[in-house]
C-alpha cells in the first residue's frame, strides 16, 4: 500500500496587516492585553473584493511549483474552509476550474479550526485506498467576514490566510497516522449561528458572524489536544523524543505553550506563527508548515505533528515524516 507523501507546500497571506495598535482605535482592547492573554501581535485582513477563493489559488499555485507538479496532474482537491466564496459550488470546484482542472474529485471540508487536520485524513485515506495519487490540500479562510468588528472578546483573535500542500502516492513514508474527534453537544461555545436551513432570520438580527465563549474553548482544546497528542504517540508506538517538529493550530501561544509542555518538547521545537498570523482557523497549520519549510527548519526525512482544536467541537491530530 502506498503512504500519501507531502510532495510541496504553499501559503499565501493578503497584504493588509491589521496591528493590535490599529484595533484598540476599533475596540476597547490595547496591544498589551491581546499579547498577554493570545500571543498575537498582527494578522493579515483580505482586502475589499479578496476572497477565500482568491487566497487558496495562490497557496495552491505555489504548492503545485513546490512540487514541481501542474494542475493537469491533481485527481483530488479538498478545500477546509468555513467561510466559503459561495452556497454552492464548494469552493474546491470553483478553485479547480481557475486553476485549469478538469475531472479531479473536489470538494470542501467543513470542521473550522480542525479543518486542514480533516482534509489532510481525507486525502491520505483516498491516497492509501488507490482512489487518488496527486491531491491537492488547502486550508482557506477569510474569517475576518464572518467577525463582529464591535465584539473585543473574538475581533481580535482571527485573520485571514491560505496554505496548500500537494500529496502523492510513494514508497516512501509519508503520513504515518491521523486521529480525528468531534463532539457537538458543545456547538454553542464557538458558533456562527446563522445558517441556511433554519433562514436567514440570524442574519437579519445581526448574528451571522463568530460568538465564542473563551475560556470555555480554552479549556477544552488544552485537554483535547493533549488527550490527541498522547493517542497519536501511543498509536505508532513512539516515545516523544523521536518528534522532530511540533507544529499545532496556531490559536492561542498559551494553548500552543501548553501541549508542548504535554510533550516535554522545547519552544525551539514549535512552529509558531500566532503572532503574526492570528488564528486563521483552517488555514493555520498550512500557513506554519509552509513557513517550517521555506525557513528550512523542516527538513526532509524529519518527523512531526500537526493538531488541532476548533468549533464543533472538532479536535484532530496527524503524524507525518516530511
Ligand atoms: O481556534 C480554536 C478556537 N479558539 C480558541 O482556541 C480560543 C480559545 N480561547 C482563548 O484563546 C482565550 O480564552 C481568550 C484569548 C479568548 C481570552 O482569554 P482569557 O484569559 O480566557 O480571558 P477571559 O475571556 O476570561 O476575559 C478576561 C477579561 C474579561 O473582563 P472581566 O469580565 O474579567 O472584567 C473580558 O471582558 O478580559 C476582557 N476582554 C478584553 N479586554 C481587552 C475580553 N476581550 C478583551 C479584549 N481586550 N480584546
Amino acid at each position: 500500500m502506498s503512504s500519501a507523501r507531502i510532495t510541496g507546500t504553499g501559503s499565501y497571506l493578503p497584504e493588509r496587516i491589521l496591528t493590535n495598535e490599529e484595533l484598540s482605535t476599533i475596540v476597547d482592547t490595547s496591544d498589551e492585553w491581546i499579547r498577554e492573554r493570545s500571543g498575537i501581535a498582527q494578522r493579515h485582513i483580505a482586502a475589499d473584493g479578496e476572497t477565500t477563493l482568491d487566497l487558496a489559488e495562490h497557496a495552491s499555485r505555489r504548492a503545485l511549483e513546490a512540487a514541481g507538479r501542474t494542475a493537469a496532474d491533481i485527481d483530488l482537491i479538498v478545500i477546509a474552509t468555513t467561510t466559503p466564496d459561495q452556497i454552492f459550488p464548494s469552493t474546491a470546484c470553483l478553485l479547480q476550474h481557475r486553476l485549469g482542472n478538469v475531472g479531479a474529485a473536489a470538494f470542501d471540508v467543513q470542521a473550522v479550526c480542525s479543518g486542514f487536520v480533516y482534509a489532510l485524513s481525507v486525502a491520505d485515506n483516498f491516497i492509501k485506498a488507490g482512489s487518488s495519487r496527486c491531491a491537492l490540500v488547502i486550508g482557506a479562510e477569510t474569517f475576518s467576514r464572518i467577525l463582529n468588528w464591535e465584539d473585543r472578546s473574538t475581533c481580535v483573535l482571527f485573520g485571514d490566510g491560505a496554505g496548500a500542500v500537494v500529496m502523492e502516492a510513494s514508497d516512501k513514508p509519508g503520513v504515518m497516522s491521523t486521529h480525528l474527534h468531534a463532539d457537538g453537544a458543545h456547538a454553542s461555545a464557538l458558533h456562527v449561528p446563522a445558517g441556511v436551513s433554519q433562514g436567514y432570520d440570524a442574519v437579519q438580527e445581526g448574528r451571522a458572524f463568530v460568538e465564542m465563549r473563551g475560556s470555555e474553548v480554552f479549556r477544552m482544546a488544552v485537554a483535547k489536544m493533549g488527550e490527541v497528542v498522547e493517542e497519536t504517540l501511543a498509536a505508532n508506538n513512539l516515545d516523544r523524543e523521536a518528534l522532530d517538529w511540533l507544529i499545532p493550530h496556531q490559536a492561542n501561544i498559551r494553548i500552543i505553550k501548553a501541549t508542548a509542555k504535554k510533550l516535554r518538547m522545547g519552544m525551539d521545537k514549535v512552529i509558531v506563527t500566532v503572532d503574526r498570523h492570528g488564528n486563521t482557523s483552517a488555514a493555520s497549520i498550512p500557513l506554519a508548515l509552509d513557513e517550517a519549510v521555506r525557513t528550512g527548519q523542516l527538513q526532509r526525512g524529519q518527523l512531526f505533528l500537526i493538531e488541532a482544536f476548533g468549533g464543533g467541537f472538532t479536535w484532530g491530530s496527524a503524524l507525518i515524516r516530511y
